[in-house]
């Protein structure tokens, strides 16, 4: 996992750790985030070989990096190709969705006004977002290094890719979209006390030491990307990972996967493996809960 430290490129912000009502005017400027080797398309995606498709995630790729010079969010003028992509995706996921995600999530993506019919657009939900728990979205061009994407959640901001996935394989993609974001992360964070623990990642990620930076990276992937949850004494899903991949989220519930009663100290030094599927979750028995372990650990820092 790199290190590099984004709060060296970004100011201090004029707030402290339990004010959740982070404002305009205590954001740093987009324009001082300098990324370091933002990731370009792997040589395993599905559309490596597609210059059609190479050309088109380059120039939304490109509208992410005008946001930084501009601040202002630049829908995408998605053509039918994505908006079928989308569609397909969509569909599938939300029959899955119905009998296995947490009933908050569910309500969420009603609220965020996220529909089957198309792809949604970051501005759109970045200003119901900000409405319903001050939570922001800030167009990215790629995958950044871990303490720089965690460190925006201190500003209550989640940086989000906004192309879509090669149409060859609509069930998979190896770096984050359109879909993953919209359909996978952004939903949960209209939760209070998800928002208010992502913004506790935030903070830790830009004091942490390195290990403390692989312990909250664990943290993350195992709540963030494949948190279940208990609700009514039934197991659900909120993770991004689990809610945006059918073949993960139908796993999830099989006796492939061992499903254990969150355990903050257990999930921070317990490995993971991105690339394959995932044989152990972590179940938490609510979204405050969450937050308040979290709290508690990331004070200790
Ligand atoms: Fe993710």
């Amino acid at each position: 996992m790199r290190t590099e430290t984004a709060s060296a490129t970004i100011n201090e912000p004029a707030f402290t750790v339990d004010n959740f009502e982070v404002r305009g005017e205590d954001l740093p400027e987009f324009r001082d985030m300098k990324f370091e080797d933002i990731n370009e398309l792997h040589l395993d995606h599905p559309g490596a070989n597609d210059t059609e498709y190479r050309k088109r995630r380059d120039y939304i790729a490109s509208l992410a990096k005008k946001f930084r010079e501009t601040g202002v969010i630049t829908n995408v003028d998605y053509n039918e190709d994505e908006q079928n992509i989308w569609r397909v995706v969509a569909n599938r996921l939300e029959e899955i969705q119905a009998r296995r995600a947490s009933e908050f999530y569910l309500q969420a993506k009603k609220d965020l006004g996220i529909s089957n019919a198309r792809i949604p657009q970051l501005t759109e939900m970045s200003r119901r977002l900000k409405e319903l728990s001050n939570f922001r979205l800030a167009p990215i061009e790629g995958l950044v290094e871990t303490r720089a994407f965690l460190s925006w959640l201190s500003w209550r901001t989640m940086l989000s890719t906004q192309y879509i996935r090669h149409h060859s394989r609509p069930e998979y993609t190896p770096e984050p979209d359109i879909v993953h974001e919209s359909i996978g992360h952004i939903p949960m964070f209209t939760n209070r006390a998800f928002a208010d623990f992502s913004q506790f990642i935030g903070h830790g990620a830009r004091v942490a030491t390195d290990d403390q930076l692989e312990e909250l990276g664990r943290l993350y992937w195992f709540t963030v990307e494949f948190g279940l949850i208990e609700e009514d004494g039934e197991t659900k899903a909120y993770g991004a990972g689990l809610l945006s991949s059918y073949g993960e989220l139908e796993n999830a519930f099989t006796d492939n996967v061992e499903r254990r009663p969150f355990d903050l100290k257990e999930v921070i030094s317990t490995p993971y493996d991105y690339s394959d599927m995932q044989p152990l979750l972590y179940v938490i028995p609510s979204y405050g809960y969450l937050k308040e372990v979290t709290k508690n650990y990331i004070a200790s820092f």
